[in-house]
């Protein structure tokens, strides 16, 4: 269907509150939304408290720092498998009874495994359950900083289609002693999810499922990307704004689709306030923003100086594949995202209450210090699998799959250098569960030397037996701060720093060694449903 951009407005996303001590019950529903005024109701999973207020995406929760929150998330959807087509080749949860798993992960969050929607987790609206099924309550002490978060059904081989059919939704750790003061807020401060979707004529999704590796996969494709921009679940939405400044929290939600934001009016900036850890130290100042999927940012937009009856348009110039474009995977940048249209405030006494100011410190910087003889150093390739025709198989993060016995198994306490080495002609947003990150920095390598064993990566540019190519570079606005996914650019070493400890360096308000485990693995819905992701066990 052709759909007109900016004929709908922007939804603002409903938000819950889970500060209270009670246990708040979400359910996943099948239901139908208008996602574009042009196109016919969308079949949609969805998370709601009820069937009749479930929406795509799912409301907002918002907890308090240091304040436990109680979420149980049932499942309700009674379809026979999903709507989109399930790939039986995969590793995926295969209930002996049919029906929809689901097993909800909060994104960016840090709690005991058991909370964590391990994707064996996984329960079906008959009762079926997966191998580490424990419980659908989860707890979240919500120990850490002020930041976006968002939750997910995170089924093992099934999540590139639940989230794509909708079961997603933001959640905000409020922190009233760390936000800076007079950063916009009440109806100046938005929630924007941003995903794609291509859509039949008669309004449900469309979801390749002839496999590029038929032999292997009848139906999984390597990256979906879809050819309509969605924000909040609306196609090429408008939001009107007043000429003011505002605070927008973007999540990259879509399965494999990277966005390079700009906007159209080259006075506005980005000022980028955050990231997925919450408040970076000092303000950025961008003309462009890339969100991988799962990256979230905290930006201000000033649009003080714009005229009422005027538009801004946010753009996206990233490719599909990013950051270059591959031509089997059918790419196609999707240039528009959504419209601001600036108008004016009914009352000057409005007006005048509004004194937002751009912070300029936020936080203390993070520091960074390893020793690679004593930390725990880790050798992290990623490469792709092909069949005899050379069509891909699947990406392997160390040659091995999720179902291969755990090797990373950090020692609670503990730093560790993560070195993720792409061999791939595609960036890969690689996701950790249980903390945040910093990364180091990233380097382009020579693979071939490398493969052949003829240089080391761990000696330093540009002396000889290196097999970096360059000096390394310093986190750039896509890196900075504290991390929950990072991207792995391709032919780079991107290093990371981690600490299994809470963000502060103490040890963490719960027992990270109980339960089923936690896992790291690729944010390409496409690439984690089949083995880019692994086990990770945390030990005393
Ligand atoms: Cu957003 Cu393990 O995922
Ligand atoms: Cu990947």
């Amino acid at each position: 269907p052709t759909l007109t951009p900016f004929i709908d407005a922007l939804p603002i996303l409903s938000t819950i509150e889970i500060m209270n001590g009670s246990q708040l019950v979400l359910g996943a529903y099948k239901i139908t939304q208008v996602l574009h005024s042009n196109l016919s109701a969308t079949t949609l999973y969805a998370y709601g408290t009820s069937e009749d207020t479930a929406t795509y995406p799912g409301p907002t929760l918002e907890a308090l720092r240091n304040t436990t929150s109680y979420v149980r998330f049932d499942n309700h959807i009674t379809d026979n498998e999903t709507f989109l087509t399930t790939d039986r080749s995969l590793a995926w949860a295969n209930p002996p009874s049919g029906g929809v798993p689901i097993v909800t992960h909060l994104h960016g969050g840090q709690f005991q495994s058991d909370s964590d929607g391990h994707p064996n987790g996984w329960y079906t609206a008959a009762g079926d359950h997966g191998s580490t099924f424990t419980t659908m309550n989860h707890t979240y002490p919500n120990t850490q900083p002020a930041s976006l978060l968002f939750y997910h059904d995170h089924t093992v081989g099934l999540t590139r289609i639940t989230v794509l059919s909708g079961l997603t939704g933001l959640y905000i750790i409020r922190s009233p002693t760390e936000e800076p003061s007079n950063l916009p807020t009440e109806n100046n401060e938005i929630s924007l999810v941003i995903q794609d979707k291509t859509f039949w004529e008669n309004g449900s999704i469309a979801f390749p499922d002839t496999g590029v590796s038929p032999e292997n996969h009848p139906n999984w494709c390597p990256g979906y990307f879809g050819d309509t921009i969605l924000v909040n679940g609306i196609v090429w939405p408008y939001l009107e704004v007043y000429p003011e400044k505002y605070r927008f929290r973007i999540l990259n939600g879509a399965n494999a689709r990277f966005f390079t934001l700009t906007l159209s009016n080259e006075t506005l900036q980005f000022i980028q306030i955050g990231t997925d850890g919450g408040f970076l130290p000092d303000p950025l100042y961008l003309t462009e923003i890339t969100l991988a999927p799962a990256y979230r940012v905290d930006v201000i937009i000033d649009f003080g100086n714009m005229t009422t009856g005027t538009s801004v348009y946010m753009n996206n110039s990233a490719p599909a594949p990013f950051p270059d474009s591959i031509s089997v995977l059918n790419p196609a940048t999707v240039n528009s995202v959504m419209e601001f249209r600036i108008i004016a405030r009914a009352s000057r006494r409005s007006r005048s209450r509004n004194n937002y100011t751009i912070p300029s410190k936020m936080t203390a910087a993070p520091s960074i210090t390893y020793n690679l003889t004593t930390d725990v150093y880790r050798n992290m390739t990623f490469e792709e699998k092909l069949d005899a025709d050379g069509n891909r198989i699947h990406v392997l993060m160390n040659n091995a799959r999720w179902t291969d016995p755990v090797t990373e198994t950090p020692t609670l306490g503990t730093v560790e250098i993560w070195d993720l080495i792409n061999f791939l002609p595609d960036a890969h947003p690689i996701h950790i569960h249980l903390i945040n990150f910093l990364v180091v920095y990233k380097q382009s390598f020579n693979a071939t030397a490398y493969t052949a064993n003829e240089c080391s990566i761990l000696v330093e540019y540009p002396y000889s037996g290196s097999c970096f190519t360059e000096a390394p570079q310093e986190p750039n606005s896509t890196l900075v701060g504290w991390k929950d996914t990072v991207i792995a650019y391709p032919s780079m070493v991107t290093r990371l720093w981690i600490r299994w400890t809470n963000r502060e360096g103490g040890p963490f308000p719960f027992n990270a060694t109980e339960g089923p485990g936690y896992l790291w693995h690729c944010h390409l819905l496409d690439h984690e449903d089949n083995d880019m992701m692994r086990p990770l066990v945390v030990r005393e």
